[in-house]
């Protein structure tokens, strides 16, 4: 099923990168901090790293074999490998998905860019801890700012995207995320040493599990899908375009621990950092975005060039990963629409922005002056965020699940997984038990559990 004319990474590791791209981004050092604040600290990160071990990793897996063996965008991946009825849409729920975390995503992505200008600018220099809280607030509720620069997140990816494969996301990739994870490092060192220090690494690394609620499970699983890029089918496309030697399970074992060892290592910069600074870990959204410059400013406070070079260059590497990951979150509907109604693929690319423009405008506002109006409690960027992250990605690989499991034809997916014949048997019996029953009845219960049908 070999794919003229499509294009495809100019690597192994090229292709590899790409994928951990598009999952290391906002949700390891934005969205994880926060809902790890919001949901009690340590017994949280249990059951998150619970949820990327039973369910992250193989349905990685499964993405990529499907991607692979059908070398076709999301809509056409499935019926080509075999789904008839209501199995076809599986990959339309997908591309919906992932559309639609794009709308809020281009919004943090914004943020990012605002905070790199501002540093640029020195303009988070000499401020306490509250002038950050306010700055933030004020920044986000306005009216025009935010929105320009959603404009701004919109135009970059949309001009990556533009460039193709190769040229694009690979070599973005190949470069931006080994910087990020040293700066990182450092990062966890500073914060660390800041005074009072010792009660966010408690709070992130000491559990205690009375805190767990019937929410807790599902904010741990929704969590799992946005941080591994998984259930809508993202890493799909991006399988499409791997090479045919490209080592399945090893690739999904690497790319879901980085992003797993990047999230912690953000979770030990900003839980000590707020702490330290008294803030409260459970300050949802704005958490990173106020914590950070303290860190900065707090730790390399004698020295301003040192914490102004930081800053600068740790947003702009944070605007990068954010890059990454909208790239990858507008790359299947491309695919999509560019392969289905041979569109060129600039004009694809156009299309599936435009919507992106005014829900993400509507998104942005809704932290202002739309805040007012509520959806199940919930302003539009919030609702966005609820409806994806816990429900439609967890639908999504549900559904890929038990196409992979028990759909698709076994020998084209152990052709696919088994790495050239080489993964041992007990592994392959392993994966089979785990797709096929063990993480879809892990994700019903999870719903169920939230639904009070039962509890965990
Ligand atoms: N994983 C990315 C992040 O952590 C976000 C993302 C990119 C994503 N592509 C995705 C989330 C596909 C879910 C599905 O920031």
């Amino acid at each position: 099923m070999e794919n003229i004319g499509r294009g495809n990474f100019g690597s192994k590791i090229g292709a590899v990168l790409a994928a951990a791209g598009s999952a290391i981004g906002l949700g390891n050092v934005w969205r994880f901090p926060y809902e790890t604040g919001a949901n009690g600290g340590a017994a949280f990160l249990v059951l998150y790293l619970a949820c990327v071990i039973i369910i992250g990793i193989p349905l990685m897996v499964a993405e990529f074999a499907v991607g692979r063996r059908s070398r076709a965008n999301n809509f056409r991946a499935f019926p080509l490998l075999g789904a008839t009825g209501l199995w076809k849409y599986v990959g339309f729920l997908c591309v919906l998905t992932g559309w639609l975390i794009l709308c809020y995503y281009v919004v943090v992505q914004g943020w990012t860019i605002e905070y790199v200008i501002s540093s640029g600018a020195n303009g988070l220099a000499n401020k306490t801890p509250d002038d950050y809280t306010a700055d933030f607030s004020s920044f986000i509720s306005n009216p025009v700012k935010p929105l320009i620069y959603v404009f701004l997140s919109i135009g970059i990816t949309l001009g990556v995207v533009l460039m193709g494969v190769q040229k694009g996301i690979e070599r973005a990739s190949k470069v931006m995320m080994p910087m990020l994870f040293i700066f990182i490092l450092v990062l966890v060192g500073c914060s660390l040493s800041l005074p009072g220090a010792m009660k966010g690494v408690e709070f992130l690394l000491n559990p205690d599990f009375s805190k767990v609620t019937a929410s807790t499970y599902l904010a741990a699983m929704g969590q799992a899908f946005f941080s591994l890029s998984i259930g809508m089918g993202c890493l799909c496309t991006y399988a499409s375009y791997f090479p045919k030697e490209a080592n399945l399970f090893g690739n999904a074992f690497n790319i879901a621990g980085i992003d797993t060892l990047i999230a912690i290592l953000s979770g030990l910069i900003i839980f000590p950092a707020a702490y330290s600074v008294g803030i409260e870990p459970g300050a949802g959204p704005s958490l990173v975005f106020i914590t950070l410059p303290n860190v900065f400013y707090q730790a390399f406070g004698s020295i301003p060039w040192l914490a102004y070079m930081f800053s600068l260059m740790f947003y702009l590497l944070l605007a990068m990963a954010a890059l990454t990951s909208a790239i990858s979150l507008l790359e299947p509907a491309t695919l999509l629409i560019h392969e289905e109604t041979h569109l060129r693929r600039r004009w694809s690319a156009l299309l599936a922005t435009a919507p992106v423009l005014l829900f993400g405008v509507a998104c942005s506002l809704s932290m202002g002056i739309w805040d007012e109006y509520k959806l199940f409690g919930m302003n539009l960027f919030d609702l966005f965020d609820f409806t994806t992250a816990k429900i439609m990605l967890p639908l999504g690989g549900l559904f890929t699940a038990l196409f992979v499991g028990w759909k698709m034809d076994k020998k084209a997916l152990l052709s696919e997984i088994s790495n050239q014949r080489t993964l041992p048997q007990w592994l392959i019996r392993i994966y089979y038990s785990l797709i096929k029953v063990i993480l879809p009845l892990a994700i019903i219960a999870i719903f169920l559990n939230e639904l009070g049908v039962f509890s965990l």
